[in-house]
């Protein structure tokens, strides 16, 4: 099978639960299932912005990137948070390859809109490297980073990141491991089936919010463009991707009608 699996950025600021799902994806791919991996890594952001006196400003749930903004990003994103978790899969005995949308053009994005700076919005996926990296044995490991056909360099949310290149890939199977149980609702109870209506009326209604609200836009967009099986899981939940992968219902799955 093939399997995108986006990793939320909170999961690997714990050093257990960053070695867990290493593992776990290692396992996978060993198991035979073509595995691609996209993360995020707004919270080190942040708090390495903090550090050098800069506060971080959203709008929309965008973060603002002003060029010195965007050198962070690089930095973080597709430098410590990246290597890092590579090392950690390649500890776990994965052919892990640190890659971002940059890279032989995997991503390309256009400015989202002007007053958000360097934010981009996919416009085009090249999924070849995936096939061919993930066809001979490696795992990419993408960072939400995107090349523009001008040359520029884009900070793309990573859940936006994850559905482009899910879609490219042709996924079977799209998991976004977050820090939460999965999808709430107004009671902050699990809702463990949710359509594309059902999502846009917890938007609508105030009850998914902030980096949720990106994540359902996110994953609508999969569905919208095929994708058969999507589902957003805690990613501290033991085993959460084997168990996912045997069919076990654990979290929120995304289902089109
Ligand atoms: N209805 C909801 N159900 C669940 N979580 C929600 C809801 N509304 C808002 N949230 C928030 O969304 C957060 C998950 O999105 P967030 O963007 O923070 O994580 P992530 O996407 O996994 O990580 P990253 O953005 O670093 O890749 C939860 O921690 C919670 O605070
Ligand atoms: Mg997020």
């Amino acid at each position: 099978m093939k399997l995108l699996i986006k990793l939320g950025g909170t999961l690997l600021e714990s050093d257990e639960t960053r070695q867990a799902l290493c593992r776990q994806i290692a396992g996978a791919q060993a198991a035979g299932h073509q595995t691609v991996v996209v993360h995020g890594g707004g919270k080190r952001l942040s708090r390495y912005l903090e550090d050098q006196g800069i506060e971080s400003e959203f709008r929309n749930g965008f973060r603002v990137t002003a060029p010195e903004i965007m050198d962070a990003v690089l930095r973080i994103f597709a430098g410590s948070v990246n290597h890092h978790l590579v090392a950690e899969l390649g500890k776990a005995g994965a052919k892990a390859i640190g890659l971002s949308g940059i890279d032989a053009g995997i991503v390309e994005a256009v400015q989202l809109a002007p007053e958000l700076g360097a934010v981009g919005k996919v416009s085009k996926v090249n999924a070849a490297p995936l096939d061919l990296l993930t066809e001979a044995g490696y795992l990419p490991t993408i960072a939400c980073v995107a090349g523009g056909a001008d040359g520029a360099i884009y900070n793309v949310n990573a859940d936006q990141m994850a559905a482009a290149c899910a879609g490219g890939f042709k996924a079977d199977q799209m998991i976004y491991l977050t820090d939460v149980a999965g999808v709430l609702d107004g009671n902050h109870k699990l809702i463990p089936s949710l359509t594309i209506a059902g999502a846009l009326q917890l938007i609508e209604d105030g009850v998914a919010r902030g980096g949720m609200e990106a994540k359902l836009r996110a994953a609508i967009s999969s569905i919208e463009d095929g994708a058969e099986r999507v589902r957003v899981a805690a990613g501290a939940e033991p085993d959460v991707i084997s168990r996912l992968l045997a069919g076990e219902s654990l979290g929120t799955e995304m289902v089109a009608s």
